[in-house]
């Protein structure tokens, strides 16, 4: 049995240690610049209180282009009202060429720089989530979901790289990346754009981007700023659906949905952005429980909060939690915000004016938000460098970094069955593709692409590939046939379907789900949609050899479709040199390495991720982890360095031996996970503390090893954030071994 906790040994232990239970951000006072400081404190001390208002308003492009989409055509009369009447300080999103976006950034820039009292230049955001994806032709990595199953926190540090090579020049200064939502409900239509089910996996593959993102030298002058969104606890609504209510216990928000957004802040990042939903029955953007109580005091976040789009209005039309814009004004103010997104009214500069008149916000509370603003404008150099630099702007969608697109699809895409009809041979010589992606870029590139929903086909970039001719390009002396998928509710073409495909050795049918964005995603039904069950039925009736590619943003019931064919492969959205990456996995030429980052579910009903309590069951279709290779990896030997550990203080190594007993190099990502055997507060049933990827050549083994540091790995947070660990027993395991060993 489990003596009783000892939190408060553990406490002094940390006090005398100086280990802060939370610990401070890299942006806290110890890394102030006293030259950034000065400057913001004369600037603010210049500004008048219209000046300031309007630094915390940030305005939608589309509210001052020509035709009011995002289209890159300024109406400069409408620039003019947004900067000088409303003073606005930051603009966001928009799509077009290089070319408009330089063209436009400056034009817009020149405005507030030429034409304003102060010369305060500004924040452009920008949600390039999956490379510059808001740039024509540029490099469209795999959506974040498809990522994270390489368990390759440089993948994701390329991604980042590349995105910052690509955005910068464009002036497009800020990024609102990465998502750090712990994507743990597969129904949660914006699964695709998380890392998937796992705490320190999100926070790993956001530390790995924010690191990248933020200290880019090859971009120098220019420096960047992402953004952790959402704060908090947005992908977890009970409904499923975008935007609605999640409960989540504290005990639980410390837990699993804190730590990503914990290395987030101690690694720098400069900006948050707050979920849109209610959580426990508070709208996120007024909580002063989440956004001071956690964020700011716990987290130690210094940096600028952001509202996320309309969402002080929200407060009132979406959740009924005030009157009005000005209750909710003052409630999202005195909760912590600092930038009001509001996109396409001025009504916040007004509200603001009346609330500072009336004595409700205190004119210092404006001044905390706006120094804020400014240290970051500062802190970017924005300053100095205002306007894009067309110059470095010859790298967008080069070969060098379609190729890290290409090599992040490779090392991200699962297989998750295989027969031994892959890699394909010679006795496969006549392929059909079909299904909805087959000869599609959109389904590829998925949402966020060009245009929220993923713009339509022919702006995709040309030299794109679909799946259909990738497979021309990779196979050519094979018969590569696209088949068009019928008209699912018609019986005689759907038998038709079948006779055609009988005619092929093998079919490669794409499943999954068309381009999405949060609330235009929601389902009611996590089965794949029934015209998409009818064509995989079809298509398993021609008794050819099946094999099926995952074109989804979240795990969609497939059962019989697994049972039934041959192969299968998870791609999710896998970007724009997706169609390069599958084929080189089908042909053999890669030997895939990806890793389910998230739980695939068998019951639509029943969908717990791996973490879950001993009460529960684990029945998926594929567990968190699962992933095949072309080759094998056996492990043995799994040593502890001792079996007893006798204070917090003190470390155990573990190690484990990896070897490649197969005919083909691979690589193996390993996966230590932890189980503390007992717990007062119950504990999952085994967690994920560490992971690494290596490659391992034909015949080649490893030792791999793992620091097991209390503190870090065999704690857990109470309902009040303080991590407590329990003397007792605790399990390590890696892969199908494990040890025991004691915290005394
Ligand atoms: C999304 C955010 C995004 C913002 C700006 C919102 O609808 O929830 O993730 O950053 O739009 O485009």
């Amino acid at each position: 049995m489990k003596q009783k906790s000892i939190t408060i040994l553990l406490l002094l232990f940390f006090i005398l240690l100086q280990i802060p239970v939370f610990s401070q951000s890299k942006n806290s006072t110890s890394a102030v610049n006293y030259s950034v400081e000065k400057k913001t404190e004369d600037l603010l001390a210049a500004m008048t209180l219209e000046e300031k208002i309007g630094q915390m308003t940030q305005i939608c492009f589309s509210t001052i282009t020509l035709d009011g989409t995002k289209n890159l055509d300024l109406n400069v009369d409408l620039v003019r009202k947004a900067i000088l009447e409303y003073h606005v300080g930051s603009f966001l999103s928009g799509t077009g060429s290089k070319e408009k976006w330089i063209k436009f950034i400056t034009d817009v820039q020149r405005i507030a720089i030429e034409e304003t009292r102060l010369s305060i230049p500004l924040l452009i955001g920008i949600d390039h989530i999956h490379g510059a994806n808001y740039v024509d032709n540029a490099t469209y990595f795999p959506h974040n979901l498809t990522l994270s199953c390489s368990f390759d926190t440089s993948v994701i540090s390329n991604a980042a790289l590349v995105t910052a090579i690509e955005t910068a020049p464009l002036g497009l200064i800020w990024n609102f990346a990465p998502v750090l939502d712990v994507g743990m409900n597969p129904y949660w239509p914006r699964l695709y754009e998380t890392f998937g089910e796992d705490p320190i996996v999100c926070a790993k593959m956001g530390k790995a981007f924010i690191n990248r993102y933020q200290n880019c030298n090859s971009i120098q002058p220019v420096k960047l700023s992402a953004c952790a969104k959402h704060f908090i606890g947005y992908s977890n609504p009970k409904s499923g659906w975008d935007r609605t209510p999640a409960e989540i216990s504290r005990q639980k928000l410390y837990e699993d949905y804190v730590p990503p957004f914990r290395y987030a802040i101690d690694n720098g990042v400069k900006s948050v952005m707050i979920n849109s939903g209610e959580v426990n029955g508070i709208p996120a953007h007024r909580s002063k429980f989440l956004l001071d109580t956690v964020l700011r005091q716990k987290l130690g976040f210094t940096g600028v909060v952001i509202t996320d789009i309309k969402d002080v209005l929200k407060i009132v039309e979406m959740h009924a939690g005030a009157h009005n814009e000005k209750e909710a004004t003052l409630a999202a103010i005195n909760a912590g915000i600092d930038m009001n997104m509001v996109c396409n009214t001025y009504n916040f500069c007004q509200i603001m004016k009346e609330l500072v008149a009336e004595g409700k916000i205190p004119e210092k509370r404006i001044d905390a938000s706006v120094r804020r603003i400014l240290r970051m404008k500062y802190e970017l150099g924005l300053f100095k460098n205002p306007y894009p630099i067309p110059e470095k702007a010859s790298h967008t969608g080069s070969e060098k970094h379609l190729k890290a697109a290409q090599h992040a699809a490779e090392n991200s895409i699962v297989l998750l069955k295989n027969n031994g009809v892959l890699p394909l041979t010679s006795k496969q010589q006549k392929i059909a593709v079909t299904g909805f992606a087959a000869n599609s870029k959109k389904m590829l590139n998925g949402a966020w692409t060009l245009e929220w929903l993923g713009a339509e086909e022919e702006r995709h970039p040309k030299n794109m590939q679909t799946l259909y001719s990738a497979m021309k390009n990779e196979f050519p002396d094979k018969t590569i046939k696209w088949v068009k998928t019928p008209d699912a509710d018609n019986k005689n073409a759907l038998i038709d379907f079948t006779k055609q495909l009988a005619q092929y050795d093998a079919i490669v049918l794409t499943v999954g789900e068309k381009p999405y964005s949060e609330f235009k995603g929601n389902i009611n039904d996590l089965n794949l949609c029934p015209k998409q069950q009818k064509i995989a039925h079809a298509a398993m009736q021609c008794e050819k050899p099946l094999i099926v590619i995952l074109i989804e943003g979240r795990p969609r019931l497939i059962n019989n479709i697994v049972n039934q064919s041959d192969a299968v492969l998870f791609a999710g959205y896998p970007g724009v040199r997706g169609a390069e990456a599958l084929v080189n996995i089908l042909s053999g030429t890669v030997n895939p390495s990806g890793r389910l980052s998230f739980t695939y579910p068998k019951y639509p009903a029943h969908c717990v991720p791996y973490y879950h309590k001993h009460s529960d069951k684990y029945h998926p279709l594929f567990p968190f982890g699962y992933g095949l290779s072309y080759t094998n990896f056996t492990y043995s030997n799994l040593t502890l360095s001792d079996t007893v550990l006798l204070s917090a203080d003190k470390t155990i190594i573990a190690s484990v031996n990896v070897k490649n007993t197969g005919k083909n190099d691979g690589k193996e990502t390993i996966l230590w996970y932890i189980s503390d055997k007992v717990g007062k507060i119950t504990r999952p049933v085994k967690q994920l503390k560490h992971f690494e990827k290596i490659t391992l050549k034909a015949g080649e083994e490893k030792t791999v090893f793992f620091r097991i540091n209390p503190m870090e790995t065999l704690s857990y947070p109470d309902q009040n954030g303080i991590p407590v660990i329990e003397k007792g027993g605790f399990t390590i395991q890696v892969e199908n071994l494990q040890k025991s060993f004691n915290f005394k």
